[in-house]
């Protein structure tokens, strides 16, 4: 019997879950971002999923799950830079369970709106991970409220894992799938899911500058300071440093070693590709994922012909884009 906590089964039983409050995100193809390739690229739209990023998958799995092992439940709270807060926000609505948002002071106007119009309430920490966590499990022990973590929670994982399902279902032979990695729910669930079903298919993270996730993987060790800090970076869904523990082991065992940093040029550079050639609004996380499909993966796996892209999110605010707005400081 094998030992992994998150196995297809879960991925598959959260795929049931939460089919009918969520969208199967379409797959989008570019001759002319192909040939800028020179090879074949799948785009999972998750820019056009519930709440604007695919977050709302495992968010959605976690709380319905929560209501499911306690039907009683006081409601969810949870801490994130914005699109996991919207993701839970919306999933505690489609139950209508009461959901507290904590988020870093100076996070985008457009998430928090979204945070709001879902009817959750926010609670502002300072931008650092220690603050967060605190003020989370304080909210909680307050309210007696479930604290949903973005990335480090099993049920978030193997909802994020419904992505390989629906991408390998519509794009059987993939050879690689890149992957944007900030708390590293996203890349152990696609990784998991996608080993199990297509082993040959290699998942790559791809990184803000200053992760050093390639390092961690080699070491099979966090090597991450503890507490571990924010990356100054223009993903500002891509901030913290460290995968997180319960994701780790997972992405050591399932991911390729070899990790794509980018920076935050290159991750504007995908942005605009995209933008421009596509016609898809995406946010900087997403651009990272497109700039090493274009232009890095060639590099570890030349002969990949078909790369998957997770177009992971959506939520820019228009009034900043960052090829507008002069990049200083996040
Ligand atoms: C749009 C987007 N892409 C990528 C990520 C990274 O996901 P994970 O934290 O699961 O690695 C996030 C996380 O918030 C996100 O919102």
């Amino acid at each position: 019997m094998s030992s992994t906590p998150v196995e297809l089964r879960d991925v598959r039983a959260a795929a049931l879950r939460i089919q009918h409050f969520l969208h199967t995100t379409p797959v989008l193809t570019s001759h002319s971002v192909d040939v800028l390739a020179g090879r074949q690229l799948f785009f999972k739209a998750e820019h056009l999923q519930k709440t604007g990023s695919f977050k709302a998958r495992g968010a959605c799995n976690a709380v319905f799950l929560e209501k499911e092992r306690n039907p009683d439940s006081a409601g969810v709270v949870t801490h994130s830079s914005g699109n996991h807060a919207q993701a839970v926000a919306y999933a505690a609505m489609c139950l209508g369970l009461p959901c507290t948002v904590v988020v870093p002071k100076g996070t985008p106007k457009v998430k928090c709106d979204a945070i709001c119009s879902y009817g959750a309430e926010l609670v502002f920490c300072n931008p650092t991970p220690v603050s967060r966590v605190k003020t989370c499990a304080s909210v909680a022990e307050e309210t007696g409220r479930t604290i949903i973590h973005s990335s480090d929670n099993y049920d978030v994982i193997a909802g994020q894992g419904t992505i390989a399902l629906e991408l390998l279902n519509e794009v059987p032979d993939l050879d690689a799938i890149v992957v944007p990695t900030s708390g590293g729910g996203m890349l152990a669930g696609v990784s998991v899911t996608t080993q199990k079903i297509q082993p040959k298919c290699q998942v790559y993270a791809v990184e803000p500058v200053g992760k050093n996730l390639q390092r961690c993987l080699e070491a099979k060790q966090r090597l991450w300071s503890d507490p571990p800090t924010f990356l100054n970076t223009v993903a500002d869904s891509m901030r913290l440093q460290a995968v997180g523990h319960l994701a780790f082991p997972i992405i050591c065992e399932y991911t390729n070693t070899r990790v794509f940093t980018v920076t935050d040029d290159q991750m504007i550079e995908g942005m605009k590709l995209t933008f421009e050639r596509m016609k898809q609004v995406i946010e900087a996380a997403s651009g990272a994922g497109v700039y090493a499909a274009v232009k890095l993966i060639g590099e570890v796996q030349p002969k990949a012909r078909k790369v998957g892209v997770i177009l992971c999110g959506g939520n820019v605010d228009l009034d900043k884009l960052p090829w507008v707005m002069p990049i200083t400081s996040y």
